[in-house]
């Protein structure tokens, strides 16, 4: 089947599922400039310069970026409703900013020949929905001028995995599907129950249900922060991220290389700390690398059959994916001895009926059970 992404789906159902609450516009700004600070770069180097966001969504985060005073801000969103949304928001939250350059790009990035002429390229949220993901990473870094920032996030197949049985709950339960919303609702209950035990949630739970549990492209491949710093490598210098888990105990006196190495430090620090991406919560100690780089392909096996299972919903697809599950929990840590049980019993549940299948999403480890979602990059273009 035709796999679709985040632009082809919202566009098809007139929807930009990204709402947050940002009743509290003074908490929002602290967030993003937390974020930001996080990372490793400042809100203030926007000042005066030309900056690019890609997938605004609808314009919740743009409004920070717009605050900050860039002397060109060019949007570039593919869905019309989500532009749409984008306009309004920045239209009402900067009245009072004139001489603000905006420019509206209701374009796909992929249609876009790269001219590098950005210091800042903001991309938030949109990896996880794209169908030519190698691609369009290539594309959004080609904006980047040399010296620029690229602030990407992305969601990997680790932090996304609690999530990932919530959407495989929610899918064995979708009776027949009308518009995302009303098939969202017989889950709203059980998934508030959820997030209610995750502190800092700000979007409505129908949203999320609608974007991660029944958006077919929030089940696509994904690509994890080695990945993407591999990928660019050879361009781009690795600065910083949220969370922050790399380590370089070297003596500064000591890069005297022509290139920092900071991407090694990131892939290395990655690969013996990632299991930590699976829980949101505390910290479990560093493990070797191999280890995570079995569990993390155990984990892609998952997302895979899941794929497999939601093209064509046979038994003998079912059963692929439970085992897949099964195994995925052998190569939990340790200590996740609650999660491992829980796995194995969500693995064996899901081959029986699909009521008693939905009363998993009750157990009190699930309702706890919570990745790390998004990963925050900021990589600096050192060559072209
Ligand atoms: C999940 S939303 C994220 C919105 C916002 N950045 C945030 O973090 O809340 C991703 C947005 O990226 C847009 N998008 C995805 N791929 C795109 C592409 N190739 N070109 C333009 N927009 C794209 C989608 O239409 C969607 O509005």
């Amino acid at each position: 089947m035709k796999k679709i992404g985040l632009v082809e789906y919202y566009s098809k159902e007139k929807i930009a599922p990204i709402r947050q609450d940002i009743a509290d516009l003074l908490a929002h700004r602290r967030r993003r400039n937390r974020l930001f600070q996080g990372v490793g770069i400042r809100a203030d180097w926007i000042r005066e310069k030309k900056i690019m966001e890609v997938g605004p969504g609808a314009g919740f985060n743009s409004i920070i970026l717009a605050e900050a005073r860039p002397r060109e801000f060019v949007l570039v969103e593919g869905n019309p409703t989500g532009m749409k949304e984008t306009k309004e928001r920045l239209r009402k939250h900067l009245a009072h900013a004139p001489g603000l350059k905006l420019k509206f790009w209701q374009k796909n990035l992929m249609k876009l020949k790269p001219e590098a002429q950005f210091d800042m390229v903001f991309c938030e949220g949109v990896l996880s929905g794209v169908v030519e993901l190698r691609h369009f990473i290539l594309r959004l870094a080609g904006w980047v001028k040399k010296g620029g920032i690229l602030f990407i996030s992305t969601v990997d197949e680790l932090s996304y995995m609690p999530d990932t049985l919530r959407r495989i709950l929610v899918q064995l339960n979708l009776s027949s599907y009308s518009n995302p919303y009303s098939s969202a609702r017989s889950f709203e209950k059980d998934l508030k129950g959820h997030f209610q035990n995750l502190p800092g949630m700000s979007r409505p739970v129908h949203d999320w249900i609608v974007d991660n549990a029944i958006n077919p492209a929030s089940n696509l491949p994904l690509y994890n922060i080695p990945e993407i710093v591999s990928l660019l490598g050879k361009q781009f210098d690795f600065v910083g991220s949220w969370p922050r888990f790399v380590e370089d105990w070297r003596w500064y006196k000591e890069l005297t290389q022509s290139r920092s190495q900071f991407n090694q430090a990131a892939i290395e620090s990655y690969w013996r700390k990632c299991h930590n991406l699976l829980f949101y919560g505390p910290i479990h100690p560093e493990r070797p690398a191999f280890m995570n780089q079995k569990l993390y392909q155990k984990a892609a096996a998952v997302r895979r059959y899941l794929r497999g299972w939601e093209n064509h919903r046979s038994f003998g697809n079912l059963v692929r994916l439970s085992r897949a599950i099964r195994e995925f929990g052998l190569h939990l840590p340790v200590a996740a001895t609650r999660q491992a049980r829980f796995v194995r019993c969500f693995s064996e549940i899901i081959l029986g009926d699909k009521k008693g299948a939905q009363k998993l999403f009750l157990d009190p480890t699930f309702k706890k059970w919570f990745g790390r979602g998004q990963q925050y990059m900021a990589l600096e273009k050192v060559a072209e």
